[in-house]
């Protein structure tokens, strides 16, 4: 891709919300700083940038679209619906894997004896892209993993037909959930593997959004 300028970025970001009852839900630590960096630093590429968000304290500029949503299936819907516009698709959201099965009408009553909850998977937004991305269409994803990272992020790069993957490692001191800073590792569908030091987020952006343009 030459450049991000003129061209339409869809990203993903934050986490999301599964409801167990109108007042529970599951979900994780993601801020959304990461995805909105990117969004940002997109924006001040020049490029169109459409931003969709689980629920996040964190405020972008104004020229861009932000569609926020809370849960997984909500932002499977945003994504389907907006994919089919725009070049670059990155899906740095922390979407839950799983959801209740039974979301409960009225708020669950303390009892005495065990709750168990059962639960679903959720769609997965980044493999459904994969299996309809067209070949103008750039698809970024991310991983967060805990242990064998390369070999996971590789395998999850193939599994859902990414274009480059963005490896972040929990194992590193400042980078990931919450931090204003980030280190992560970015390989492609050729297998370059391209590390970067630990960075602020805004420029953990740039280098993303570099990558990106290196990439054939
Ligand atoms: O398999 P895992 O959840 O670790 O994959 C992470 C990547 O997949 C991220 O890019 C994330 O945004 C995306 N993902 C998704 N929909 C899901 C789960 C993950 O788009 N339901």
């Amino acid at each position: 891709m030459p450049e991000i300028k003129g061209k339409k970025i869809l990203i993903t970001a934050g986490p999301t919300h599964e409801a167990i009852d109108p007042v529970r839900f599951i979900s994780n630590h993601s801020s959304g700083k990461m995805g909105i960096a990117i969004a940002e630093e997109a924006l001040a590429s020049g490029a169109e940038v459409t931003l969709i968000c689980g629920p996040s304290n964190v405020s972008s500029s104004k020229e861009i679209k932000r569609i926020n949503v809370q849960s997984a299936q909500n932002m499977f819907d945003a994504v389907m619906t907006e994919q089919a516009t725009h070049d670059v698709l990155i899906l740095s959201a922390a979407v839950a894997d799983y959801r209740p099965k039974f979301v409960a009408e009225n708020k669950i009553k303390k009892k005495d004896s065990k709750l168990t909850i059962e639960l679903e998977p959720t769609p997965d937004i980044l493999a459904s892209l994969g299996e309809r991305k067209r070949a103008d269409q750039l698809l970024v994803g991310f991983a967060l993993e805990t242990d064998n990272e390369l070999d996971n992020a590789k395998g999850k790069l193939k599994k859902k037909d990414c274009d480059l993957i963005v490896l972040n490692s929990l194992q590193d001191a400042g980078a990931g959930f919450g931090h204003d800073t980030n280190k992560v590792t970015i390989l492609d569908r050729h297998n370059n593997i391209s590390t970067f030091e630990l960075k602020t987020k805004a420029e953990v952006a740039k280098d993303i959004l570099r990558t990106i343009i290196a990439f054939k």
